[in-house]
């Protein structure tokens, strides 16, 4: 009877710097900030989680172009071919994210930049404007308002089906969680691939570079009003 399971895993390799490790830890407990804060009414705070969480985004996309293997977009963007191929062989556990996984990757980065630039415009009619709410009309600021608000639910909804999917992996013994954390997983013996890591020190410029830039033109005019 054919089995579900994935591949016996024997090998233990590192699959993930700690800059990705970060980001991703990062932006979960971010987001869970971002949506109670604004549930609470926390405008100023849900501002200032949200300029940070943009530091983490735009680190990523950097990182995706400049960073280690498995972080970058070309390791894991693969053509619709080698998706249908994947699924066909299910069997296999991959280093980095899976051709399948490789797209939902990118589809919430795509909706957390849409809910932060709709935010941008978004005001919630009482003390809170996004910085741009000035230079669109009232009917403009008010739809990306609502839209920042729907996108809010799909982020939720794609997040749990990604959350689902890695549950599924551990199921079938693909140990996604654990390599997200420590970024070793076991794999495969006969896999063999070799992998280069950009150093922890690149990625700590990178980011107080862009947290400058942001907290200089975006936190800071915030703060000063106070
Ligand atoms: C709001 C919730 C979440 C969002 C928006 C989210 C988003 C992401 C993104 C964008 C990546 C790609 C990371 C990168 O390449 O830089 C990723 C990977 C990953 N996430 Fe999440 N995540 C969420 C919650 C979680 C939770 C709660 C878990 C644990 C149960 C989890 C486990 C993982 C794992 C294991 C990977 C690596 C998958 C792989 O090996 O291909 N995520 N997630
Ligand atoms: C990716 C980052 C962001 C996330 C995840 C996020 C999340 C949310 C959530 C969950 C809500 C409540 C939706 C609802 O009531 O159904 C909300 C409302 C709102 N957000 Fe954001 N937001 C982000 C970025 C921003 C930014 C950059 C601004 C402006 C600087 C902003 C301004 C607002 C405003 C004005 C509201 C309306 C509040 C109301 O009508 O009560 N958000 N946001």
């Amino acid at each position: 009877m054919p089995t579900e399971s994935l591949d016996v895993t024997s090998k233990k390799i590192k699959v993930w710097d700690l800059p990705t490790r970060l980001f991703h830890w990062s932006m979960v407990c971010l987001l869970g900030l971002l949506w109670w804060s604004a549930e609470e009414g926390e405008m100023l705070w849900h501002q200032i989680f949200a300029y940070s969480l943009i530091v983490l985004i735009l680190f990523r996309l950097v990182w995706g172009v400049i960073g280690s293997d498995t972080a970058r977009f070309t390791h894991f963007i693969k053509s619709p071919k080698e998706v249908l191929q994947y699924l066909k062989q299910r069997k296999k556990s991959t280093i980095g994210h899976n051709p399948l996984g490789g797209y939902m990757v990118i589809t919430l980065i795509v909706v957390m930049l849409f809910q932060f630039i709709s935010g941008l415009f978004a005001t919630d009619d009482v003390f809170t404007e996004g910085p741009l709410y000035s230079y669109v009309s009232d009917s403009v600021s008010s739809t990306l308002t609502s839209l920042h608000k729907l996108n809010f639910d799909l982020i939720i909804a794609l997040a749990t089906m990604h959350i689902l999917a890695v549950i599924i992996h551990g199921i079938k013994g693909d140990k996604l969680v654990g390599a997200m954390i420590t970024g070793h997983k076991y794999v495969a013996d006969d896999i063999q691939q070799q992998l280069n890591f950009r150093s922890n020190l690149l990625a700590f410029v990178l980011i107080c570079l862009l947290a400058g830039v942001v907290a200089n033109y975006l936190i800071l005019p915030l703060t000063a009003m106070l």
